[in-house]
């Protein structure tokens, strides 16, 4: 369950009412993007997607033997599984992404693995990117040297249905493939076979998860009172004059998710608009505890220029308790007997209180607790979030001409004749 808290923005509830009107049209707006087959909105539907389910967990049950999973991608391909496998993964299987293109970790990582017990994973809707292409020319070749005929079976990847590189590859070699619909992108595709597939192997309850993100669906097509994907899109709206927005999660276990929401809001909405104006916010990512003790003294005390959302657990799976310990009653006897969860819900509401009090901009999105359901929940009500930002602020939030300039560029910069390192 997700709950939405804004008990330090009171003038947030007559703002809801007064932007009634402006909010459904942005709903309506975008749901009539719909009937287009190019609107990119596929990821609405994904998690309704059960047969694409059914066959990522006949793979995972032909493929026992995986010890090791290499996840080859970048971007939209990987954050979105790191973000859920750091925090699921309970099936012993080690995951390793390959998400860069610096050859030490590289070399440490193929120089510790097993060819025998490791499935590579290359992840790419394009089949285009480099950093994937370069990671897919190492590890294919390591599989072939190391396995001889038997590399196939040890390669799987996910990709567009038709078009790229890695399409090819696969119809060329017959390999496994999954893919990713036509009309979903990179940074929307983490309940595709981008995020399935390794969750599969991470040992994940994919039904929760998907189950979560179809209530997201539900709550984002509800009346406006019900709508909390609406009213956390009007708040970044309201706010939209304050160049940063904070995304500080009170969760060790989710410790990348804050990075999988940057790339959302930021690759999204940091465009130009129709009438050519620079449009969006940076997100910044945060976890708690941990910045309490580095960001949190500039995000009280510091400029004015922030929203603050934090994303706080409300009961731990399973709590630990604080022993007494003999000789610390002095410095600690305070945490005798208390959870460790206690401790990190009592942390959380200090920082909300400490902000608030200080006059940032802050409110908190309420996780039941982190399960698969609650998460699934969460990040499907935040790709509605900024899809409803992307007409609130008339931009188009799926597509990313800024990325691929880049990616063009590099090209160009490696053919350059003369261009060394
Ligand atoms: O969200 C996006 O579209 C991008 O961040 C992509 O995910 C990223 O550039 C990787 O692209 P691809 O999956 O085509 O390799």
């Amino acid at each position: 369950m997700l709950r939405l808290d804004t008990r330090f923005l009171p003038d947030f509830p007559q703002a809801f009412k007064e932007h009634g009107p402006l909010l459904l049209q942005a709903r309506e707006a975008l749901l009539a993007k719909r009937k287009d087959p190019q609107s990119m909105l596929g990821w609405m539907d994904l998690p309704e997607d059960t047969e694409t389910l059914r066959r990522i967990r006949r793979y995972r049950e032909a493929n026992p033997w995986v010890e090791d999973f290499v996840l080859l991608g970048i971007g939209g391909s990987a954050l979105g599984p790191k973000a859920l496998e750091s925090a699921f993964n309970e099936s012993g299987v080690r995951f390793h992404y390959v998400d860069h293109v610096e050859p030490e970790p590289v070399l440490r990582l193929l120089r510790g693995l097993d060819p025998r017990k490791t499935l590579v994973n290359a992840v790419s809707k394009s089949g285009a990117t480099a950093e994937t292409l370069a990671a897919l020319l190492v590890f294919l070749n390591w599989l072939r040297e190391n396995l001889g005929e038997d590399w196939r079976r040890h390669l799987v990847l996910t990709t567009d249905p038709r078009r790229g590189a890695l399409r090819a590859l696969a119809e060329k070699e017959g390999l496994e493939a999954f893919s990713i619909p036509d009309n979903v992108g990179g940074r929307f595709s983490v309940l595709s076979p981008v995020g399935l597939l390794p969750l599969a192997f991470a040992g994940m309850d994919l039904e929760a998860l998907l189950m979560g993100a179809r209530k997201a669906n539900e709550l984002a097509l509800a009346p406006l009172e019900e709508n909390l994907p609406l009213k956390t899109a009007l708040l970044q709206h309201l706010h939209r004059h304050l160049p940063i927005t904070v995304f500080m999660v009170y969760s060790e276990r989710l410790k990348y998710l804050p990075a999988w929401f940057v790339q959302l809001h930021d690759e999204s909405l940091g465009k130009r608009d129709g009438e050519g104006n620079r449009v969006g916010t940076t997100a910044v990512p945060a976890l708690g505890p941990q910045d309490q003790h580095a960001q949190v003294q500039l995000f009280r005390e510091g400029p004015l220029d922030k929203l603050i959302v934090l994303v706080v657990p409300e009961r731990a799976t399973e709590d630990l308790l604080l022993p007494q310990v003999e000789g610390l009653e002095g410095e600690a006897g305070y945490l005798f007997g208390k959870g460790l969860f206690q401790l990190l819900k009592a942390e959380a509401e200090a920082t909300y209180q400490a902000l608030a009090e200080a006059g940032q901009r802050v409110y908190t999105l309420y996780l039941s607790e982190v399960s698969p359901y609650a998460v699934g929940w969460l990040l499907q009500h935040l790709m509605w979030q900024t899809a409803f930002l992307g007409e609130l602020w008339g931009v188009n939030a799926f597509d990313q001409p800024g990325v691929e300039l880049v990616k063009r560029l590099t090209l160009t910069f490696l053919e350059r004749p003369g261009y060394e390192f």
